[in-house]
């Protein structure tokens, strides 16, 4: 693993790896060890051109917790809009050293792009890409799952199950996601059986060759599959405005017919754990009680994303040397 730029790239072994490194940060924090040496004399940059609260500062949380130097930069005040590129954004903050590049960005592609395009000699990782892909994302929701429905606080069990067989509907805006097609992926190599649920007009084209059963009525789909986890999309109506597209079906609509409220989840079974990624639309994909609810493990993701993030940065950093990266994952 040299970059880490989609979940498709991920074989099980590896996500295993990450799963379980993940477990062993948490562990350390756990022991109130902090921080961590790891990574010190590292410097970890942190390139977001859209918006981000969570992923923004649980990977400079991550770096610091692993003793990395941390550059974060933003494209809002920077001189991006001077009308600066992603190429000489990317120039100038390698010149400043770069061990890891943490990007985002509205373009699909942008972190392939800058991985393959050598402006930058450290390891890139995806923070999410437009409608791609947001591969930490659903690593720490299948974390977060294993920890729930698999057990053994977060580590893999003993008969190496790992989510195989697990039921998980995801819900909503499944078209604009790159969680979705993150989640769909991963949780697909790990086992897991997926399906989708999503209003016709929110299903993107291609989804047939997908590894997921698709619904289109969400009521149906949770009784027929008897979920052991709902995962709820974020409708993401900045995508749709910009791609001039309407939201259909209407808001009021939308959550009456695939929100996610105190009746459908009193109808899951007793053991099943509904996820959001956030930023939650609270009042249409999903309602105030679902979100707030001992069922919902939305507040957990978060603190479970710190854990995976380092365990990525340790796995694609520990063991190289100082602003390059070797061709393999090292680091015990
Ligand atoms: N889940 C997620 O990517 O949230 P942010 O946009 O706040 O980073």
């Amino acid at each position: 693993m040299r970059h880490l730029l989609s979940a498709a790239d991920l074989t099980r072994d590896e996500a295993v790896r990450v799963l379980d490194t993940a477990a062993q940060m948490a562990a350390t924090q756990a022991r109130e060890i902090k921080k961590l040496p790891t990574l010190r004399g590292r410097t970890v940059v942190n390139l977001f051109f859209e918006d981000s609260t969570r992923t923004r500062l649980s990977f400079e949380t991550a770096a610091k917790r692993l003793s990395a130097d941390v550059i974060t930069f933003s494209a809002k005040g920077s001189s991006v809009s001077k009308g600066e590129s992603l190429k000489d954004t990317a120039l100038t903050l390698q010149a400043m050293g770069a061990d890891a590049v943490v990007i985002r960005h509205a373009a699909s592609g942008a972190p392939h792009t800058l991985a393959s395009a050598g402006w930058t000699s450290g390891a890139v990782v995806n923070a999410g890409d437009g409608m791609h892909q947001h591969p930490t994302q659903a690593l720490l929701d299948a974390y977060t799952l294993r920890r729930h429905l698999v057990g053994d606080g977060g580590r893999a069990d003993a008969t190496g199950r790992d989510l195989a067989g697990c039921r998980v509907v995801l819900v909503g805006d499944v078209l604009h996601s790159r969680v979705a097609r993150s989640n769909v992926q991963l949780l697909h190599t790990l086992g897991a059986e997926v399906t989708l649920v999503a209003p016709p007009t929110l299903v993107p084209v291609g989804v047939g060759a997908w590894p997921a059963r698709v619904g289109y009525h969400l009521d149906e789909v949770l009784a027929d599959v008897q979920p052991d986890a709902v995962m709820m999309l974020r409708v993401q109506r900045e995508r749709m405005s910009s791609a001039g597209g309407g939201f259909f079906p209407s808001p009021l609509e939308y959550s009456r017919r695939y929100g996610l409220d105190a009746r459908r989840l009193a109808a899951l079974p007793d053991h099943a754990v509904v996820l959001h990624p956030g930023p939650m639309n609270r009042g249409l994909e999903i309602t105030a009680d679902a979100a707030d609810s001992p069922r919902a493990v939305i507040v957990e993701q978060v603190a479970n994303g710190v854990a995976v993030r380092m365990a990525v940065l340790y796995l694609l950093l520990a063991g190289t040397t100082t602003g390059t990266t070797t061709g393999t994952t090292t680091g015990t």
